[in-house]
C-alpha cells in the first residue's frame, strides 16, 4: 500500500476522452491493490490558452515538479492553428518535456497478434514485431537556437537550429544501450551522417560506446532507409534510438504497424528507469498521438495508447511492476475477446466506444 501524488493534463481534443479511461483504469488498480493515487488536475494546451492566455501556466510545472509523475493527454487543434499566432498549444508540452528534463522518450511498438490483420501490412510481415523506439527529446530543432521567423528585402525569412552536445547524445544513447540490455540485445542507430553534422557526431559517440557495451549487437542506419526497413522488415529491430524530429516522424510510422495510432503508448523520462520498477525516474506518461479533431467529441478514441502509459507510469516512476503487468494483460485480454474501437474494427469485432473499451478495460483489471 502506497501514496501517489500524480499531475493530471488532459489538454485539448480527444486528450479529455482518453484521460478519463486511463484514470478509471487507475482507480481500479488503486481498488485491487490498495494504492492511493492523489490526483491534480489542471488545464494544458489550447484549454489554458483560452483560460490563461499561456499554454502552460508556472505553477502547473510547479505542481507537476513536485509529483510522482504526470499524465498528459494531447494538445492542440484547428483553434489554434494559425501560423501568426503568437502562442501555441504544443509551446505547453515543450516547456513541460524540457522544463522537467525529460529527455528520454521511451515508445515501445508491440503488434498484439489479435490485431495482425487490423491494419494494411502484411500479417507475416508483422510476426514476432516487438521494438522500443528510443526517441531524444529535449534537443535537435525542437530546441535549438536561433529559431525564427523576419522579413528582409528579398522576403520573409525562417530558421530552425539543428543543435546537439555531446553530452546529450551520450546520455540518450546510454538509454538506449541499457534497455537493449534488457531486452534481446540489439541497438540501431537511426541519423543522416550521409548529410548532418549533428548526426556525424551521434554516429561516433554511438561508435565510441558500443566498446563499451559489446555484449550489444550495434548497427547505424540512415533515417530514410530505416523508414523503409520499419514497413519492410520490422521485426528485425529490438531498439531503436534517435534524435527528436526523427524519432517523432518514425513514430508515427511505426503506429501502423501495431493497427493505429492509438495504440502506442510512451513515457518521457529524466533517467534511466529499470523493467523491474527497482530503479525508478521521474516521468510524463503521454500516448504519442494528438488532439484527433476528425473524431473528438465522438466517443471513437481508442484509449489504449493511454492506458498502457498508465502502465508504463505504474512501473518506471512508481515501482509498482507487478500493477503494470495487471494492466499490461488487461489490454491482452480485451484484445482477445474481440473488442475494438473504430480505428481497429475488423471482421468478427466488437465495436466499443471509448468508454465502453475503458469500462472493459478497467473491470479486466479487478478480475486479475
Ligand atoms: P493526430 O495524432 O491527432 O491524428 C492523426 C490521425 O490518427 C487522425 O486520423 C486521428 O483520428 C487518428 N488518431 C489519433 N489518435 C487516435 C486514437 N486514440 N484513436 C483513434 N484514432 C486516433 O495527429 P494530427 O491530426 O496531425 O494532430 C492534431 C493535433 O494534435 C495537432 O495540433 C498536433 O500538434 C497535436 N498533437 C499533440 C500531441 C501531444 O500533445 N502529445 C501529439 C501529437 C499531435
Ligand atoms: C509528439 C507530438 C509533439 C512532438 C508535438 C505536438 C509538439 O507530435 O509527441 O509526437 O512533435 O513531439
Ligand atoms: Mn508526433
Amino acid at each position: 500500500m502506497a501514496q501517489f501524488q500524480i499531475v493530471v493534463l488532459p489538454g485539448d481534443g480527444i486528450g479529455p476522452e482518453v484521460v478519463d479511461e486511463g484514470l478509471r483504469v487507475l482507480e481500479a488498480v488503486s481498488q485491487r491493490f490498495g494504492h492511493t493515487f492523489n490526483l491534480t488536475q489542471d488545464l494544458v494546451g489550447g484549454a489554458a490558452i483560452d483560460a490563461y492566455g499561456i499554454a502552460l501556466r508556472p505553477e502547473t510545472a510547479e505542481l507537476c515538479r513536485k509529483s510522482h509523475a504526470v499524465i498528459w493527454g494531447a494538445v492542440g487543434g484547428p483553434k489554434w492553428d494559425d501560423p501568426q499566432a503568437p502562442v501555441r498549444p504544443e509551446d505547453g508540452l515543450l516547456a513541460i518535456r524540457k522544463g522537467l528534463g525529460l529527455y528520454a522518450n521511451l515508445r515501445p511498438v508491440k503488434v498484439y497478434p489479435f490485431l495482425r490483420d487490423a491494419g494494411p501490412i502484411k500479417p507475416e510481415v508483422l510476426e514476432g514485431v516487438d521494438m522500443l523506439v528510443l526517441r531524444e527529446l529535449t534537443g535537435g530543432l525542437y530546441f535549438g537556437l536561433p529559431k525564427k521567423r523576419w522579413t528582409t528585402q528579398r522576403g520573409r525569412r525562417g530558421v530552425d537550429t539543428m543543435r546537439y552536445t555531446e553530452l546529450e547524445i551520450e546520455r540518450i544513447l546510454r538509454v538506449g544501450f541499457e534497455l537493449a540490455r534488457s531486452r534481446r540485445k540489439r541497438l540501431t542507430s537511426v541519423d543522416k551522417a550521409n548529410v548532418l553534422e549533428t548526426s556525424r557526431l551521434w554516429r561516433q559517440i554511438a561508435q565510441e560506446l558500443s566498446e563499451e557495451y559489446s555484449d550489444v549487437t550495434v548497427d547505424h542506419l540512415l533515417v530514410d532507409n530505416c523508414a523503409m526497413q520499419l514497413i519492410l522488415n520490422p521485426s528485425r529491430f529490438d531498439v531503436i534510438v534517435t534524435e527528436n524530429t526523427f524519432g517523432d516522424i518514425l513514430t508515427d510510422e511505426a503506429s501502423v504497424l501495431a493497427g493505429s495510432m492509438g495504440m502506442l503508448p510512451s513515457a518521457s523520462l529524466a533517467g534511466v528507469p529499470s523493467h523491474d520498477g527497482r530503479r525508478r525516474a521521474r516521468g510524463m506518461y503521454e500516448p504519442i498521438h494528438g488532439t484527433a479533431p476528425d473524431i473528438a467529441g465522438q466517443g471513437k478514441a481508442n484509449p489504449i495508447a493511454m492506458v498502457l502509459s498508465v502502465a508504463l507510469m505504474l512501473r518506471y516512476s512508481l515501482g509498482l511492476p507487478g500493477e503494470a503487468d495487471a494492466v499490461d494483460k488487461a489490454v491482452d485480454k480485451v484484445l482477445q475477446d474481440g473488442l475494438r474501437t473504430p480505428d481497429l474494427i475488423t471482421p468478427g469485432g466488437h465495436a466499443a466506444t471509448t468508454n465502453q473499451m475503458g469500462q472493459a478495460l478497467a473491470d479486466a483489471v479487478a478480475a486479475t
